[in-house]
């Protein structure tokens, strides 16, 4: 059983913004504070209860502000701390909770903290980043080349999982872990709700036995973060590539006092791709198979699970693994559908509500993302130039990046000048406005199947029982809470017959308008949900 606690979290649906390209709003093509203040109604409108922000901290912005300068104040182009302020005031007052992006493991080099630390070897910050006269292993960046960085001044290397300007903080000095924790109170006192947490399984590094994630004091500092009286309120999401039960459990169950949940992303790394840059053909039974493994598990250790399938790291999951051709309003109301009618938290990336697809460039000039441009390189050195941007066309991150398509406008509607990044080729196919005039609505869809999902005590709280089997081409589950049942089932590429004995639920919800009853043929990527006369009438 969750706690009443954790009964109330389970209610939120977030929706994640990338600043920079959610709406811009003073006309210098780069989104901002300002942007998403006006949209706030749009959103309430979609039916989300709170919003993750990406980093809007004072950054250069070699990787779009995950490469934080200084953690009290807001990058110039996104706005003044005033506006953050103005945005948490008017979120809260449309009952919208502000979920910031903390990145504790690294700081970018233009940060005082690191300024400061490479100048000697024994100033106040001289330990608040890892520093060896050698590479004491082989670790490689996440970015492309190796993870360890000459510094002249000091004449040693330092750590840097990511970019070569995003040194890994040192948390094994007590220094730093104060200094997160002010960070976390200084957001908090302004009324933050909660963090996202940047790859917090990295913040205690193994260096004997070459790992630079989970390591020995993980657990220790993520409980010395979140576990005080200060942060018992905080909801808390760790991104966090932790793959077996235990791990999550030592990271996400309640009585730890660590997160409230974590983003598990067994369905990402192996769904619709060999690797981050090669696709693999893939039927949606793999996504399936995985949720309902992770259902199972959540359930039997009283975990909230997250329930996602985009963010701002990968490509769209309907251009993975839907049809975002002929079938794409079928395809993303589908996967909607198959996500957040489980037990957990949705997450929404923006654009995702538009059923917004991967977009396709002939110029590496197109892209702007530090991990795209150094695996470019790479690429191009080993199977040259054409495939190359094959590949980044495929995996890149801009992928989810690029401008969201309010309109078919010029630059889409997000701003009136030339955006920081080319928009999203297909922009006049796919865009808010042209959705809302379409009798096939991904918004709308979206927009009524998170109303069913707030009023359904099933759906929120409700056990979980798989009726299909392993070898059928669609997923039927049921839910149920204190006596009541919805169904729900998800057809997926191709037709099926499905026939559920003894049924009898009333259609609730459904992306092919025709569909009434249960016990017949589904089209492809038919999704349809069923329940009891009183659920339908509370609609
Ligand atoms: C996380 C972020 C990603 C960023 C990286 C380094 O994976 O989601 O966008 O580049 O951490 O901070
Ligand atoms: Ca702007």
């Amino acid at each position: 059983m969750l706690s009443e606690k954790y009964k109330n979290f389970a209610q939120m649906i977030v929706y994640q913004i990338y600043p920079r390209s959610f709406n811009d709003s003073n006309g210098d093509g780069i989104g901002d504070l300002r942007g998403i203040i006006e949209k706030l109604d749009y959103l309430k409108d979609l039916g989300i209860n709170a919003i993750w922000i990406c980093p809007c901290y004072k950054s250069p912005n070699d990787d779009n502000g995950y490469d934080i300068s200084d953690y009290y104040d807001i990058m110039d182009e996104f706005g003044t701390l005033d506006d953050m302020k103005e945005l948490i005031a008017e979120a809260h007052s449309r009952g919208i909770k502000i979920i910031m992006d903390l990145v504790p493991n690294h700081t970018s080099t233009q940060h005082k903290w690191f300024i400061e630390s490479k100048k000697s070897k024994d100033n106040y910050y001289s330990d608040f980043y890892y520093w060896f006269d050698e590479p004491v292993n082989d670790w490689g960046s996440a970015f492309g080349g190796s993870a360890w960085e000459y510094c002249k001044e000091r004449d040693q290397y330092y750590l840097h999982s990511y970019a070569v300007s995003q040194a890994d903080l040192n948390w094994d000095n007590p220094k730093v872990v104060k200094e997160i924790q002010k960070v976390v109170d200084y957001w908090t006192g302004l009324g933050v709700d909660g963090f996202r947490c940047d790859v917090i399984d990295q913040i205690s590094k193994d260096f004997k036995n070459g790992s630079n994630c989970f390591g020995p004091n993980l657990h220790k500092y993520i409980n010395a973060l979140f576990g005080r009286p200060e942060t018992e309120n905080l909801f808390t999401v760790g991104e966090c590539w932790a793959d077996n039960i235990e791990e999550v459990c030592r990271h996400a169950k309640e009585e730890r006092k660590e997160l409230t949940t974590l983003f598990q992303f067994d369905h990402i790394e192996s769904c619709g791709r060999e690797s981050k840059f090669v696709p693999k053909n893939d039927s949606l039974k793999s996504v399936r198979d995985i949720l309902v493994k992770w259902q199972k598990l959540c359930y039997d250790n009283d975990l909230l699970y997250t329930l996602f399938t985009d963010n701002h790291d990968q490509p769209p999951f309907i251009s993975r693994i839907g049809n975002d051709r002929e079938l794409r309003y079928e395809s993303a109301s589908l996967i909607a559908t198959m996500f957040y009618t489980l037990r957990g938290i949705p997450f929404i990336y923006q654009g995702q509500e538009i059923g917004t697809a991967s977009s396709h460039y002939d110029s590496i000039d197109d892209f702007r993302d530090v991990e795209s441009l150094n695996f470019y390189k790479i690429f191009s050195e080993q199977y040259g130039e054409e495939k190359a941007l094959e590949m980044i066309n495929f995996g890149s991150r801009d992928n989810e990046r690029r401008p969201i398509s309010w309109n078919a406008g010029k630059y889409a509607g997000f701003s009136t000048a030339e955006p920081w990044i080319p928009i999203n080729s297909r922009f006049k196919e796919i865009n808010l406005e042209k959705d809302l005039l379409s009798e096939k609505s991904v918004f709308k869809y979206y927009k009524e199947l998170l109303a069913l999902r707030k009023s359904s005590p099933e759906i929120l709280f409700g056990d979980f029982e798989l009726l299909s089997k392993p070898d059928d081409d669609y997923f039927v589950f049921t839910r149920t809470y204190e006596g009541k049942t919805v169904t729900v089932i998800c057809n997926f590429e191709k037709t099926s017959q499905i026939n559920i004995p003894n049924f009898n639920g009333k259609i609730l919800l459904s992306n092919y308008s025709d569909r009434q009853n249960c016990c017949e043929t589904f089209r492809p990527y038919e999704a349809a949900i069923f329940g009891d006369e009183e659920l339908r009438k509370k609609r």
